[in-house]
């Protein structure tokens, strides 16, 4: 359980709170261990608890018929899911699936509740992360409308590399290229398609690829990508 304190700590929305407080919300959080592939929390069942990731990586996806797949955003350590149903007592939103091996802690309902009750700076912090989510989701829903695919394969490599690029002299490393797949379910497009787009960027001398990294040059931003 102290285990449980510290890495609570480290969670934004807890991390305000008393050590009194802290010790009664570790008290009924339990741990969980999901391989990597393992279904966390399947879209349309009921929701009776909140996850936080103390540990690796998930994707929250939602599956068309033809098993199509669409990730809506990827969370990691110190990130929280499975609030949705627990504040609006409907069925989950969506699937939550582990990328890689994952460590959780769970929150019942009840200790959700409570823990919101007791201490507020805590439901401030989950109504601030809740904006944020929804400010992503607008700006998706924006660049689906309004942009051609390959103007969001770029905006999804753009967004990477400011996130987790590395500034060189000739551009932008991103050091870890995610999976052709993996950009086809975020950009809401084929597997094909995004190869096309990487394809057409490279002979455009706008980014080189080699092995697992990617370098956007310094004219990617702003270059006329129309597909
Ligand atoms: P819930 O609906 O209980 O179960 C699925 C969870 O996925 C949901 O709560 C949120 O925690 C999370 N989720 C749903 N949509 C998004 C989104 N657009 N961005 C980030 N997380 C989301």
């Amino acid at each position: 359980m102290n285990n449980h304190r510290e890495l609570l700590r480290k969670v934004t929305i807890f991390s305000q709170m008393s050590d009194k407080d802290i010790d009664l919300l570790a008290a009924g959080t339990v741990e969980r261990i999901f391989e990597k592939d393992a279904l966390i929390v399947g879209a349309e069942d009921p929701g009776d608890a909140l996850f936080v990731v103390a540990a690796g990586k998930v994707k929250v996806v939602l599956y068309g018929e033809s098993g199509r797949e669409v990730i809506l955003s990827v969370l990691r350590d110190g990130d929280f899911f499975g609030e949705m149903s627990l504040l609006d007592n409907q069925p989950r939103s969506a699937n939550v699936r582990a990328i890689e091996p994952t460590r959780a802690l769970v929150l019942s309902r009840d200790t959700f509740h409570q823990t919101l009750q007791r201490a507020p700076q805590v439901a401030i912090a989950v109504l601030g992360e809740m904006s944020r989510r929804l400010r992503r989701a607008d700006e998706s829903i924006g660049n689906l409308a309004l942009l051609d695919v390959y103007g969001r394969v770029a905006r999804f490599l753009l967004d990477l590399a400011k996130h987790d690029g590395v500034t060189r002299e000739d551009g932008t490393e991103i050091r870890e290229r995610p999976t052709q797949q993996h950009i086809a379910a975020m950009v809401g497009t084929s597997r094909e398609t995004v190869s096309r787009a990487l394809n057409e960027f490279q002979r455009r001398g706008l980014i080189e690829m080699d092995g697992k990294t990617i370098l956007l040059k310094p004219g990617f931003e702003g270059a006329d990508l129309t597909a």
